[in-house]
């Protein structure tokens, strides 16, 4: 039986009837895979992703049949997790720059060539991190969100992750996408290519986004995430509330903009140093 099949069979059985011997080889498998990014929770068809829901299925099988364990390394540095999760086992030989000081890349995470993590960072299982990324300090690249070529992960960015519902996308940020100091992005929103994302902004899949420069309003469908256009600068703004109280205390909400699609300016301020790379 292929890897696909052992892990659906797996997943629909009640704990207690799982066989933990063949649920432990599958998952130990499903994250040999992961690490060496042969298969991956989400992946682009002809421009469209979709969710490899089986891989997520392995991951909460994991969760569901790990057995909380001692991962310590002294008395000082103690460490508890479920004892199918772990740490990736990295080597200098991935070409990967893990500056010192607690970053952490759960087993089960791909991290190609050229990826630089700046402490503290954290990459978890199912996350997928093209070449040439950067992940500055204090950033999170959640459980099966998938990370293109070139992307800069400012100073706190956090990258949601997305493990249930299980049919659901994860987030998405394709390739020489640019998120700003202080970014949120949750719940599946897809950011296509060379998209800006200034400092502050929070986007979670149910926000609607409004493109100043096209007149659009962007939101998520029943059968569609949110989805950012490729180059679009999206900055923190504001609409107001229309119904009576909103107005009677000029309240307003919380909404990111679409000011601009990406020009030779933005790509001066979003200039990067190749020598910190
Ligand atoms: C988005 C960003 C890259 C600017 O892009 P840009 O293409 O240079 O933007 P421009 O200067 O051409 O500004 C275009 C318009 O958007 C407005 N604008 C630009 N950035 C804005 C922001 N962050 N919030 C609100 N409005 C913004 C400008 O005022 C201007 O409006 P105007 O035309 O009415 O004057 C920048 O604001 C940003 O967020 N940089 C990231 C900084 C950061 O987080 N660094 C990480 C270090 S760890």
């Amino acid at each position: 039986m292929i890897l696909q099949q052992i892990i659906e069979r797996l997943y629909e059985l009640p704990v207690d009837k799982i066989d933990r011997e063949d649920a432990l080889q599958a998952i130990k498998q499903l994250k040999f895979s992961l690490n060496r990014g042969e298969v991956r929770a989400a992946e682009n068809f002809g421009g469209a992703w979709k969710t490899n829901t089986w891989v997520k299925k392995g991951i909460l099988l994991a969760f569901r049949i790990g057995v909380l364990s001692e991962f310590s390394e002294n008395e000082v540095f103690q460490f508890f997790d479920k004892d199918t999760m772990g740490i990736r086992q990295l080597s200098i030989n991935h070409g990967v720059r893990i500056v010192p000081g607690g970053s952490v890349v759960r087993d089960g995470a791909y991290i190609a060539e050229g990826v630089v993590m700046m402490p503290p960072s954290y990459i978890n299982i199912g996350a997928y991190v093209d070449e040439g990324t950067m992940i500055d300090s204090h950033a999170l690249i959640g459980s099966c969100a998938q990370v293109g070529k070139h992307v800069h992960c400012s100073a706190a960015t956090q990258i949601g992750g997305v493990l249930e519902p299980i049919g659901s996308i994860p987030v998405i940020i394709e390739d020489d996408v640019f998120i700003g100091g202080n970014c949120g992005i949750y719940e599946g929103a897809i950011i296509k290519r060379r998209a800006v994302i200034a400092a502050g902004v929070t986007i979670t899949g149910s926000t609607p986004v409004y493109d100043l420069i096209h007149q659009k309003i962007y939101k998520k469908s029943a059968s569609n995430p949110l989805i950012i256009p490729e180059g679009a600068v999206v900055v923190s703004g504001g609409r107001q509330i229309n119904n009576s109280f909103g107005q009677e205390h000029r309240l307003s909400l919380y909404t990111p903009l679409i000011i601009k699609y990406r020009d030779e300016k933005t790509d001066a301020s979003t200039v990067l140093e190749e020598s910190l790379r």
